[in-house]
């Protein structure tokens, strides 16, 4: 049977001490709230409402940009679980089947426990969960196996603070029956709240079903209230993602230092090496060896690529066998096409270096493209900016850049050509040509002497132990 599902995303979350709505901060890249969402559509729920009210229209853009599908609801005053849940009332009317309840501050449901809450008869099926730590969980009072209600910790007795279940926060209601219930409960307790756990009074009360479901997976449901729990979700999440790679066929070495945001993809017989932060829309080839200490943020990296370590990319494109690193700066727009190298110190930006191209040191590459098997020497420099706006350097194929080229741009290089060491090339280089820009050498015999003889005494007398000086 179809269901629905309603997250509860209107709180402050006064524990995160944060101007971000708590369900915005985020867990590899992505906001705890979208882990809810993402959960309930896998679960197959048909529909997903969502009530917002602490900074709304930061969470309704959110949602707008990433799940155009769900509906908001608007809580102005957050008066506690049960009011949040009431203001769905006019969106699920006439809606007669289940109603899931999820926290929008529990971002590791699976969506196997949504469907198992949603597909239990009862009226009210409650997700519980065993934990060693139980502080800040509302606590399942049990009589064998029937729930004889869910106290608050901080309206529970000493004796019920020792009880280790807790309630998930996850529930699946009849809707029409909910709804009524909801009209019933009050706020006289601890903090003033209307409960969604108190349901549970009511519809004992009406002789309706109240029906335990308990977890084995404690990690899968654990609420974040603050941001040591933030971090404890984010290392389980990212767990899962290194498993699923693990799984698939990729080698990860030193996992728990390995970070993969959720879009990111990688085949199998890819081997990584941790740590390794691998983020945004990323997606890296079979048979790439990726090294330690990379940030690599929606860059693609084709079949057989080397990435050595400390890389940083962004944005980067490197076909099928090309490699790069250690210590490599890779910007928007950077092709990489196959047999290409660049090395250590060298940043490129909206570079294009075409097969076989090398840029192995020291290099600054930007708005530029590099021919088929152009060498690149040492502490090149392409001159693209002349402070006002951006220039291309084009460097045509089998070209000697020598080292210490400085190319201001916008300039060509034709095929062939061979750039002397520290020229500084303001004009196009003709195909096959020698360019040298730079002061011819001139050298004087024996004038080394005089030069230093020159320094010495220049020394002396700073120092103040020259005589003549001193009379
Ligand atoms: C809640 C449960 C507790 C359970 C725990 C599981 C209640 C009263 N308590 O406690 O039994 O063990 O979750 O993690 O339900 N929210 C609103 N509007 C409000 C209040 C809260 O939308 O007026 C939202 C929050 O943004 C949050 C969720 O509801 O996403 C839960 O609220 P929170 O204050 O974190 O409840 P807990 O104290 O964790
Ligand atoms: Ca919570």
């Amino acid at each position: 049977m179809g269901f629905k599902t309603v997250v509860l995303a209107a709180g402050k979350g006064t524990r995160f001490k944060s101007e971000l709505p708590k369900v915005l901060h985020p867990i590899l890249g992505k906001p705890m709230l979208w882990y809810v969402v993402k959960a309930a559509l896998e679960a197959g729920s048909e529909e997903v409402i969502v009530v917002v009210g602490h900074k709304r229209e930061l969470v309704e853009e959110f949602l707008r940009e990433n799940f155009p599908q769900v509906k908001t609801v608007y809580q102005s005053r957050q008066l506690g679980t049960g009011h949040a849940v009431a203001q769905c009332r006019e969106l699920l009317e006439n809606y007669s089947g289940k109603v899931v309840v999820l926290n929008g501050d529990t971002p590791l449901v699976r969506p196997e426990d949504i469907k198992a809450v949603a597909s239990t008869p009862g009226d009210m099926v409650v997700l519980t969960a065993k934990t060693e730590d139980p502080t800040g969980y509302g606590r399942v009072v049990r009589d064998g196996n029937a729930v004889l209600k869910i106290v608050e910790e901080k309206d529970a007795t000493p004796e019920e603070r020792l009880i280790t279940e807790i309630n998930t926060g996850i529930y699946a209601f009849s809707a029409e029956p909910l709804f009524r219930a909801l009209e019933q409960i009050d706020n006289n307790n601890a903090q003033g709240e209307y409960y969604l756990p108190d349901v549970l009074k009511v519809f004992q009360k009406e002789g309706l079903s109240v029906v335990p479901v308990l977890t084995s997976d404690f990690e899968s449901v654990m609420g974040v209230n603050n941001r040591h729990q933030l971090a404890a979700a984010e290392s389980v999440m990212r767990d899962r993602i290194v498993k699923e790679l693990q799984l698939s066929g990729v080698t990860v070495h030193n996992p728990q230092t390995v970070y993969v945001e959720p879009d990111v993809t990688v085949e199998p017989d890819v081997e990584l090496f941790g740590p390794l932060y691998l983020r945004g829309k990323t997606v890296i080839k079979k048979g790439t060896v990726v090294g330690p200490f990379c940030d690599i943020r929606d860059s693609f990296i084709g079949e057989g690529c080397t990435v050595e370590s400390h890389c940083w990319m962004s944005g980067a494109t490197l076909k099928g066998g090309a490699s790069c690193g250690p210590f490599s700066r890779l910007r928007e727009g950077t092709v990489l096409e196959g047999g290409s190298r660049v090395g250590s110190f060298v940043e490129t930006k909206k570079a294009h270096l075409k097969e076989g191209a090398k840029a192995n040191h020291l290099t600054y590459l930007g708005d530029c493209t590099v021919g088929e098997n152009t060498n690149v020497g040492a502490g090149t420099i392409t001159c693209n900016y002349d402070g006002f706006a951006k220039w291309r350097t084009e460097i045509g194929r089998n070209v000697f850049v020598g080292s210490n080229t400085l190319f201001i741009a916008p300039v060509k290089v034709g095929d062939g050509a061979i750039t002397a060491a520290g020229s500084v090339i303001t004009r196009d280089v003709p195909d096959n040509a020698l360019a040298v820009a730079r002061s011819k050498q001139v050298n004087y015999p024996g004038k080394a002497e005089s030069v230093r003889e020159k320094a010495r005494k220049r020394a002396e007398e700073a120092r103040g132990d020259n005589p003549r000086q001193n009379s």
